[in-house]
Parts: C-alpha cells; sequence; structure tokens
C-alpha cells in the first residue's frame, strides 16, 4: 500500500482557556442531543459542542424518517431479517438485535419528550417504507421534515436545562489524555466572544463523539457540508479503531442539478418511493421491475447500481423519478418540502418527471464501539453516523440511522455513571504540518473519481498515489480550513485504502473489477489505527450471518 504522511495531532495555537464538565458531547445530531440529555438523567454536568449552531447538521436534514417495528404484523425480528439483508454479511447481529429491541420503545420516548410524528386516520403514528423494509415501519414528521422536527423537540429540551452547556461554532481538534491514555478532554476552537473564543481546552471525565458522516469528501454529498470526518479523524489521531470506511452508502435519488454542481445536493427520499413513485430510465422505462423482486424498494445499494448502470448505458447523466401518480394530496401532505425544492427549478412533480442521480450519503463506518458506544480508548464514546457498532454492516437499511443515534446514545448514559474523577491531561503542543486548505477541492475530486460510487484498483491506486501527493501540501498556519483538509484528507486515505483493499462487491461497496461478493475471502472488517501519521489496516474476521 502506498504510504500517505498523516497527521497525527492537529496544530494549533496554545489552549487560551480552560473549562470543565463530567461529560463533553460532540455533535448535536439526534445522537449528540440525546446523549447529552441521557447523561443529565444521570445527574452529570454536560458541555456540548456543535461545529455549527446547535440545529443544523444531518439530523435536520433528514427526511424519510425512523424506522421500528411499531405497526400490526410487524414485529423486531422482521425489522432484524431485513437489517441483515440489507447489510450484506456483515451486520453484527447482537448490535441488530439490540437496535431493533429497545427501538419501538426509544421511538416511543421520543415522541413523549415532545416530537410529534405524523398519525394515521386512526390516531396511530403513520408508517410508510422504505428500500430493503418489508413491512410499512418509517414513522414521520411534517411528511417530509422528519429530522427537522425531531431536532426541534430536543434542541428545545437541550435548551431548556441550565447544566447543559452550549458552545455552537466549536471545532473539536483533538482529545487530550491523561498520564494513564484515558481520554479526559479536548482541544477545541470557538468562533465566540469574551474569555471563550479562540483556541481553548475542555476537560471532562467522558468524551462523546457523535459529530456525524463524512459525506464531505465527495464531490456531490446529501451531507451538510461540515460534514468533513472530524470525528473518525481525530479518533484516529487519539489511537482509537476505525472501520468499515470502504462502505459509503450513495443514495439512488438526489436531484440532479446539472454535472457541474458541486457541494450538498437536494435529496429526493426514498419514501417517494414508500408511497409509489418508480425510476424509470431515459427512455421511460420501469427498470428496477427486471432487477429485484422488491422492484423501487430493493435494498438502497442495488437500486444505486441499478440507476448507475442506466446512466453508463444511455450516456445521459440521470434517470428519472416519476412521481406523477401519486396525486396531490399525496404531494402536498407528505412531501411539501421536496414539492417546494422541484419546483423552485421548474419541476412540477404533480406533472414533470424528476431527473436523479445517485450521490454519496451514509457512512456506514466509523470508530469501531460497542452498543453502549465504548471503544478502544478508555473515556471515549462513539454515537451515531461517526461510530461503527456494526449494525449496518455493508449497507445500512433506509432510516435505521436515525434509531441507531437515538438507541445507542441513551445507553452510552448507563455507562457513564462510575466514572473516575477529572484526571490532569498531558498537553504537549509540538508545532506539526496542516493539510492546506486551498486542497480541499482536490481531495473531494480524486476522492471521487477513484474512491466514488465505482471503484477498481487502477483508479483507487491513481487517488491514493494523488492523496500521497496532496499530504505533501502543507501549511503552519491554523485555520478552519486547514483543520478541515487535515481531516478530510486521513478520512480519504483510510477509505481509499480500506476499498482498494476489498476485492469483492458488496453492498455499497462495488469493484468494477471484481464484480462479485466473496463470502469465502472477505466476510471479515476492514479496520486500522493510524501509528506515527501511518495507516496500519488489518482485518477481523466476523462470524456468518
Ligand atoms: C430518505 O429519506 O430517502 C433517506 C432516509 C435514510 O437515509 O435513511
Amino acid at each position: 500500500m502506498t504510504q500517505i504522511d498523516l497527521v497525527q495531532r492537529l496544530n494549533s495555537a496554545d489552549p487560551g482557556w480552560t473549562i470543565n464538565a463530567d461529560v463533553i458531547v460532540i455533535g448535536s445530531g439526534i445522537a449528540g442531543l440525546t446523549a447529552a440529555l441521557s447523561a443529565r438523567d444521570k445527574g452529570l454536568s454536560v458541555l456540548l459542542l456543535t461545529k455549527d449552531v446547535l440545529s443544523t447538521g444531518s439530523t435536520s436534514w433528514a427526511q424519510g424518517g425512523i424506522a421500528a417495528a411499531l405497526g400490526p404484523g410487524d414485529s423486531p425480528d422482521q425489522h432484524f431479517q431485513d437489517t441483515l439483508e440489507a447489510g450484506a454479511g456483515l451486520c453484527d447481529q447482537e448490535s441488530v438485535r439490540i437496535l431493533v429491541q429497545e427501538g419501538p420503545a426509544a421511538v416511543k420516548r421520543l415522541i413523549n419528550l415532545g416530537a410529534t410524528f405524523d398519525l394515521d386516520s386512526s390516531g396511530n403514528v403513520a408508517l410508510t417504507r422504505e428500500g430493503g423494509h418489508r413491512r410499512d415501519r418509517i414513522a414521520h414528521a411534517g411528511g417530509d421534515a422528519t429530522g427537522a422536527e425531531i431536532s426541534r423537540a430536543l434542541v428545545a429540551k437541550v435548551l431548556a436545562d441550565p447544566k447543559v452547556r452550549i458552545f455552537e461554532h466549536a471545532l473539536v481538534l483533538d482529545l487530550l489524555k491523561d498520564k494513564n491514555e484515558r481520554v479526559c478532554g479536548v482541544t477545541l476552537h470557538v468562533m465566540g466572544k469574551g474569555k471563550i473564543d479562540g483556541v481553548g481546552a475542555a476537560l471532562a471525565r467522558a468524551v462523546v463523539l457523535a459529530t456525524g458522516g463524512l459525506g464531505a469528501v465527495f464531490q456531490q454529498t446529501t451531507n451538510p457540508l461540515v460534514a468533513t470526518g472530524d470525528g473518525v479523524a481525530l479518533a484516529l489521531r487519539a489511537g482509537a479503531t476505525v472501520a468499515d470506511l470502504e462502505f459509503v452508502q450513495f443514495h439512488p435519488t438526489v436531484l440532479w442539478s446539472g454535472s457541474d454542481s458541486r457541494g450538498s445536493q437536494p435529496l429526493i427520499s426514498e419514501a417517494i418511493r414508500g408511497e409509489g413513485a418508480i425510476l424509470r430510465n431515459i427512455n421511460g422505462e420501469a427498470f428496477m421491475s427486471s432487477i429485484h423482486p422488491m422492484k423501487d424498494l430493493a435494498p438502497r445499494d442495488v437500486v444505486a447500481h441499478a440507476v448507475h448502470e442506466e446512466i453508463i448505458k444511455s450516456g445521459k447523466p440521470f434517470v428519472y423519478l416519476d412521481g406523477t401518480k401519486l396525486g396531490e394530496n399525496i404531494w402536498l401532505q407528505r412531501f411539501p418540502n421536496i414539492l417546494s425544492s422541484c419546483r423552485k427549478i421548474g419541476i412540477d412533480p404533480l406533472v414533470d418527471l424528476i431527473p436523479v442521480v445517485p450521490a454519496a450519503h451514509y457512512a456506514s463506518g466509523g470508530v469501531v464501539s460497542d452498543m453502549t458506544g465504548k471503544t478502544d480508548i478508555p473515556g471515549l464514546f462513539a454515537v451515531g453516523e461517526c461510530a461503527n457498532t456494526g449494525v449496518h454492516g455493508a449497507n445500512r437499511l433506509a432510516s435505521n440511522s436515525l434509531l441507531e443515534g437515538l438507541v445507542v446514545a441513551e445507553r452510552v448514559a448507563n455507562h457513564l455513571t462510575d466514572l473516575p474523577k477529572q484526571s490532569e491531561p498531558l498537553i504537549e503542543n509540538i508545532p506539526t504540518n496542516l493539510i492546506d486548505g486551498k486542497v480541499r477541492k482536490d481531495i473531494t475530486e480524486t476522492t471521487t473519481t477513484g474512491a466514488g460510487a465505482v471503484r477498481n484498483a487502477t483508479g483507487l491506486n491513481k487517488t491514493i498515489d494523488k492523496l500521497s501527493e496532496l499530504a505533501k501540501k502543507t501549511t503552519k498556519l491554523s485555520s478552519t480550513q486547514s483543520w478541515e483538509a487535515t481531516n478530510l484528507l486521513t478520512v480519504s486515505s483510510f477509505l481509499s485504502n480500506a476499498a482498494l483493499r476489498r476485492e469483492e462487491s458488496r453492498g455499497s461497496h462495488w469493484r468494477s473489477d471484481f464484480p462479485e461478493r466473496n463470502d469465502s475471502r472477505w466476510l471479515v472488517r476492514i479496520q486500522g489505527k493510524l501509528n506515527e501519521g501511518k495507516l496500519e489496516l488489518s482485518e477481523k474476521t466476523i462470524g456468518k450471518n
């Protein structure tokens, strides 16, 4: 493997201020907010750090919903089976079992806490279907604004609690450890006012990473552009194990806004297919019916793959989503926001076909942790998209991510009750280099070209060589741009090397030079650590499922 020189610690000014809390939670999506509230329920003081403002991030953007076996005839067992099937042989069965069994009660607690879900005509939570689910089990809110409603309810609770101290515009740089290698805080940069401004240190008895995804490492993503894989990169720098980064899920239906379009792209929820919309190729043919028995509601990787093949076959940069049969009422009540995004660009989904294309959506991999958030570094927990509990395997089942964030974040708090006393951090500020912020565009371009939806050895090797060149474009100047570019380079290097190593196609990892799934060789997890700036990847065999 071409070695890429990665940064082992982010360069920054010395911390100019220090604050303390029992627990630091980094991130304000469903996982971070729930972890903060659950820690408060245990009587712990919390410092909640968020890179932008509390209500931004992937959770608020989630359209489809949250999956749980709540409907008549459904059961955690069926949810379990659908999750394993989507995960293509790499799910951790024990983790999935916990998720599906505890899911329904966790969603009910979210409702009791104040989140308002859409109801059916009998007054029960209305449920729809998404790809890979054999039952209607997706609860939604505000039609297609599920994440925004969940975020509203959780943010209101957090804001009402004076023992949750909140820093917005706070970019966490690195973890701090004590002499026993236990995590005891973070260094961070805050764009604040008064004393809390610039680089500081926050000290705590435990740190919970809930930093979300890494979609911004690609040129087109459904994620907000703050999703730069910060949690994964800083955990690697601190010596934690990361796994499954090659499994980046591409959502099959993202609004096509032109071939030159870059950055965050508007999602067209899978729930629209759950209500009856179908994919059509450029000739108007409904191509999914010949590809999978679940047709347009096949698992997401299957649909994304089929869309990609159609795009290659036709030479046109998109396929169509046909929602013209849904009728005005469904569009207005269930998908008001998507309807308005389409209409803004002159497409009326009531009568027009919607041009769609796959784009990077969800990282199934992340910081290796268990269903209590525990990582392999004492004092460090990880929850939500930045974590890798093994629940998603090679391809996350639709709407399981909000559920995972909720269930695991509640469980984390149960393990924060016997924390040791606050310990002293060892701060050694040796100047290091950072990746020049100007290189960000090159990182996303090379990642997308060689390690995007379809990969092969030639493309991946070129990407890795290019990343290795980009790793030399350094600066001593600390800035948000250079910290983020450094994190992106670390994440892309891991992802590309893992993708090169996995010589098969499975779930959301698709190799054109190894088009088959190979269970005799690849029923393994590719995991790795960062050691003195070098990535060390290895394989961990997992049980058959
Ligand atoms: C969607 O609404 O299609 C996205 C749901 C998900 O990613 O789970």
